[in-house]
Formats: C-alpha cells, structure tokens, sequence
C-alpha cells in the first residue's frame, strides 16, 4: 500500500462479513497527520465496525491498514493501542466499581506497563505521586476534577463520557477514535465536548476519527468527511463538498444534511 508520509492513518479495501452479510465492502479513506476525519452514516451503515478493524477488536477478511507509515493489519488490538492507537466506544467502558481517578491510573500504569516500567511489585503496590498527578491533571484537563473521588457508577452519562476520554488520552495516543462521543447528550454538553477535543488537537496535536451523528459538532470539528452506505464509501471531501454531494443527499432522504442529525 502507498501511503503519503503525511498520512498517519488509511485503510485500503477493508472487507468485514458477520456471517453471510457483508458489513464492510471494501473501505478505504486516508487521515492527514494532525488533521480530523468524521466518518458518517445512517444507522447501520459500518462505522462501528470500521473503528473496530481499525482498532484490531475485529479482522477484516481482505484489504490492509497502514498506522504512521508500518502495516498493521495483522498487529494484534492491544499492540495497536501501545503504538498510539486510542479509541473510546460508542457505550462507554469503565471500571464502574472504581473512583474516576482510581480507572484513570489503572490506564496510566498500562501505558506505564506497556513501556516497560513495572513500578513496585503486586504486594507493594500504590500508585507512585506521579501518576496521580498525572491523572488528576487528566481529570481537571476534562473538566471532571472534582469528580474524582467519586464512583464511577455514580457518573452521569456525560460525565462518564468525559471519563472514558481521559482514560484514553492517558494513553498518549498520537490518533484518537471517537465512536460518537457526544452521544446520548445534551445540546449544551456536546458543545463542551467539541471544545475539549479542539483543546485536545490544539495541544497534544493528535489525529482524531470520530463518528457522530450530530452535524453541528461534525461542522465544527472535521476536516474532512467519509460518508458511508451500506458498508461502502459513498463520498469523501470537505464538509462542503460532502454537503452538496447529491447521493449523500440522497441517502438523507433529500434533507439538508444540516438538519439531518439523529
Ligand atoms: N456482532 C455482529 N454480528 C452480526 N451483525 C453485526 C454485528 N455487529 C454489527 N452488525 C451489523 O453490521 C451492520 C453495521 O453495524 P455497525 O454497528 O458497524 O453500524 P454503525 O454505522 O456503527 O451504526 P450506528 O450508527 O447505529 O452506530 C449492521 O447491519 C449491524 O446490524
Ligand atoms: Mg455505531
């Protein structure tokens, strides 16, 4: 596969069948370094499962990715993960038994772990200040400090949300893979998230996929949009581009794709 040395992320050709159907028809899309690629759909389209190809969770049965210049389609999820790849779910996953802070440390010591730092033995262990620090500046950097000492359980969605993203950014992954992260949201709460991830690229300068169904926080946060129908690619560009392209208005039954959210 010949990938441009400013592209940190592609796929070519990516098939995927859960048994005789065929969910992925083979996808391919390329992500500028630094830049913000949303990839939308209808319900139903393949865009969880193109993250989870991405991300190793599931094996495509033909076709290739390619993660900053190396070919990962046979490199295993958790492999993936220490080479910079983070993702968060379309449900979020945390430890719900666990404080806010106590789950941002359990991914703050795997990343640790992953290069090959060990810290204290089981029978000593408690996390060195350092990495508590590290994770309350997480927490505050998401807007959720205060939360801390509380349960996970306890979080609001919104807030468990905020969460799941500090546990990934506690990666220090240079991609992030947003499955809908506004979702199940208040209007207001997915503004507050548009602008955490603009802070997010601003300073740590990472790639973002994400897949939304809002527009609005799509119109203010990608670079470019991949359209999917079906498990194909039905149109790539900018915003306007995709916009005014007439099979993706189309698949949105005719709509503005401007009020086309949900
Ligand atoms: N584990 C599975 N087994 C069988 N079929 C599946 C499985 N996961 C997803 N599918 C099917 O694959 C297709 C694509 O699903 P996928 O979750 O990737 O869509 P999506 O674009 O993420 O949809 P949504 O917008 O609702 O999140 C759907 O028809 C879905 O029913
Ligand atoms: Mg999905």
């Amino acid at each position: 596969m010949n990938v441009s040395p400013n592209t940190i992320l592609a796929s070519e050709g990516l098939r995927v069948s859960y048994g005789p159907i065929e969910v992925l028809k083979g996808v391919s899309f390329s992500v500028g370094n630094g830049s913000c690629l949303a990839v939308i759909g209808p319900n139903g389209a393949g865009k969880t499962t193109l993250f989870k190809v991405l991300t190793g969770e599931v094996a495509s049965r033909a076709g290739t990715i390619s993660f900053q210049g190396a070919d990962v389609t046979k490199v295993p999820a958790h492999t993936r993960t220490s080479l910079g790849m983070g993702r968060t779910f379309q449900v979020s996953r945390v430890f719900l038994e666990l404080t806010a802070r106590e789950n941002v440390i359990v991914a703050i010591e795997s990343r640790r772990r992953n290069a090959g730092d060990y810290g204290a033995p089981w029978w000593r262990w408690r996390p060195a200040r350092q990495v508590v620090e590290e994770a309350d500046a997480l927490l505050f950097a998401l807007g959720i400090a205060h939360l801390r000492h509380a349960s996970a359980a306890s979080l609001s969605h919104g807030d468990k949300k905020r969460l799941e993203l500090a546990e990934t950014l506690a990666l220090e992954p240079s991609i992030l893979l947003l499955d809908e992260p506004t979702a199940g949201m208040a209007p207001g709460d997915r503004m507050q998230i548009v602008e955490l991830i603009q802070t997010i690229r601003a300073e740590r300068g990472v790639s973002v996929v994400m897949t939304e169904h809002d527009m609005d926080v799509i119109f203010n946060l990608a670079d470019r949009v991949l359209v999917m129908n079906y498990g194909e690619v039905i149109a790539e560009g900018t915003v306007a581009e995709v916009r005014e392209n007439p099979t993706v208005r189309a698949v949105y039954l005719g709509q503005d794709i401007y009020n086309a959210a949900h």
